[in-house]
């Protein structure tokens, strides 16, 4: 049988739509997550092997932290900005000049505590998808620990030590010259709308042969810590022993009996003597009358 040049064209191009339209590829991305430092802007790397163009496919990112995750769509041609979510919204692109060989990787800019998360890409053509899934890791390092006295507690001196701005969540702990841990427990922490994490602790510290005590934050997953020391005057403690206190407090008490005591005998004393004396005047002044009053 004869082939014409028509029909092998035909035969070369529907073997090349078919092949096309069925073209298969892999997502792929970087096996490590991605450690972001809060504020910085950053991109998560994904790209189609072969690189073939992505420019006619669907590239979604999501953060699959989230329920509802878009946070990121490309889609015929365009940017979709519906369904994204709230707090991505502005921060996110892709490198569009960079989509015709295949990379689809996002830009997240001024990356905040809430970034935090599993971010997929996720790229479909007509025939074919294909995903890959990167974590982001965001660290920040918060404020130096700001220590102040409470004052006497429970026999002892008040501390509290606070520190904001963490992320991850940070461990707080107290320590003394030793670095013998004085905590009593785990920190109050709180978390704010960008998720960051403040902490704080209060502590009772006795009095040591050197009372240098030491408030540490650290985060060990990021490798960072952060610490304050504080010297208390001995004077501190020596008053707040309860025996010096109680001799004070009867010290002052004994004063004030003794000298509302004399107070009041002088002015009982001082009132009878008037009273006397103006008897006095008043038989001097009425002689009649003091005749029967007075004898
Ligand atoms: C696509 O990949 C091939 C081989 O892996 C490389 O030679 C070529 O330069 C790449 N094309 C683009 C546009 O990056
Ligand atoms: C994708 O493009 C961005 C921006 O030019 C670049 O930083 C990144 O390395 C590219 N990724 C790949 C896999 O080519
Ligand atoms: C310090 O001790 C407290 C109470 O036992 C404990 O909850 C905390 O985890 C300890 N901290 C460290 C860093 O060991």
């Amino acid at each position: 049988m004869k082939v014409t040049q028509l029909e092998c064209l035909c035969l070369i191009l529907l073997h090349l739509l078919h092949t096309a339209g069925s073209e298969r590829f892999e997502v792929l991305g970087p096996t490590d997550s991605i450690v972001a430092v809060a504020g910085d802007d950053i991109i998560l790397p994904c790209y189609l092997k072969p690189n073939i163009s992505a420019e006619d496919m669907t590239v979604d990112w999501l953060n699959l932290d989230f329920l509802d995750s878009r946070v990121f769509r490309y889609q015929n041609h365009r940017i979709i900005r519906e369904d994204q979510i709230l707090f991505y919204s502005g921060r996110t692109s892709l490198f569009e000049e960079e989509l015709w060989r295949g990379n689809t990787s996002l830009k997240l800019t001024r990356v905040q505590g809430t970034d935090e998360g599993h971010y997929k890409c996720f790229i479909q053509s007509k025939s074919w998808y294909d995903d890959f899934t990167v974590q982001v890791l965001v660290k920040v390092v918060g404020s130096k620990p700001v220590v102040s006295i409470e004052g006497h507690r429970e026999g002892g001196m008040g501390l509290l030590c606070e520190s904001e701005g963490w992320h991850p969540e940070p461990e707080l702990v107290w320590l003394d010259s030793k670095g013998v841990n004085l905590s009593a427990g785990p920190p109050e922490i709180d978390k704010d709308y960008k998720g960051f994490y403040t902490v704080k602790q209060h502590v009772i510290v006795q009095e040591t042969d050197t009372n240098h005590f030491t408030c540490r934050v650290q985060q060990s997953r990021i490798n960072e810590k952060m610490e304050t020391e504080i010297h208390l005057p001995s004077e501190l403690f020596d008053y707040a022993t309860p025996l010096r206190m109680a001799v004070i407090v009867l010290c002052c008490l004994g004063a004030v009996t003794v000298i509302g005591l004399s107070l009041a005998v002088y002015c009982i004393r001082n009132k009878k003597d008037k009273l006397t004396r103006n008897l006095d005047d008043l038989c001097n002044q009425n002689y009649e009358l003091c005749e029967h009053k007075c004898k």
